[in-house]
């Protein structure tokens, strides 16, 4: 079992923006099933997600997209030390300049895990780099409850939530696209591409 507290990095952030335990099973369950070959990762944070992905499919390699250095640094320290020499890309860019200057790439299985707020305009490209058969998974699109409230939106989180908002509905509107949002930890959508 990945133990995250092992990872370089871990201890340094107060605050650890890494997958929750349900959504992990989740994720962890798709790729054992579906067995991706080819997986794009947006957030990779120190890699542990990554990790989970790798372990939990022998035959996969995954581009990882991180827009901090210091955190791309700690990913590929982490990912090498958990064995996955060879199998894996960390790319330290804006997730949107990578995506816009890769749309041609295509992928099995794409975990949506970096800005929330930015998910809708990510949705085009990474509709055209999914394979058919292939499996879009977006993390934390619940925003704690706030996506679904039918509550007025304090002004801090509006901007954001509407976003969440906007990039769920242009999943629910895409024919091509069967989706389900697990009402589990902030949220989790998964996907499939006909
Ligand atoms: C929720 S964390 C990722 C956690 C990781 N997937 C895991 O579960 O182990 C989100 C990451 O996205 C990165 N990020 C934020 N904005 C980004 C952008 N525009 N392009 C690429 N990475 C970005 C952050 O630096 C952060 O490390």
């Amino acid at each position: 079992m990945l133990n995250k507290e092992d990872f370089v990095g871990f201890e340094s952030h107060e605050y650890r923006p890494i997958i929750r335990s349900q959504s992990m099973k989740i994720l962890q369950q798709l790729v054992k099933e579906r067995k991706p070959k080819n997986i794009l990762e947006i957030g990779t944070f120190i890699g542990y997600s990554a990790s989970v992905m790798l372990d939990a499919n022998k035959d996969a390699y995954i581009i990882s997209l991180e827009k901090d250095k210091q955190n791309a640094v700690d990913a590929i320290k982490n990912l090498k030390e958990q064995g996955f020499t060879g199998r894996f890309e960390v790319v330290n860019c804006d997730a949107f300049d990578y995506l816009q200057e890769n749309s041609l790439n295509q992928f099995d299985l794409i975990f949506l895990d970096g800005p929330k707020g930015q998910y809708y305009k990510y949705f085009p490209y990474l509709k055209k780099m999914l394979k058919s058969g292939g499996v879009l998974v977006a993390d934390d699109v619940l925003f704690y409850g706030l996506v679904e409230s039918k509550e007025k939106i304090e002004h801090k989180h509006r901007s954001l939530v509407n976003n969440l908002r906007k990039f769920l509905a242009l999943l629910n509107d895409d024919n091509e696209f069967e989706t389900v949002v697990h009402h589990i930890d902030n949220g989790m959508s998964v996907s499939v591409k006909k």
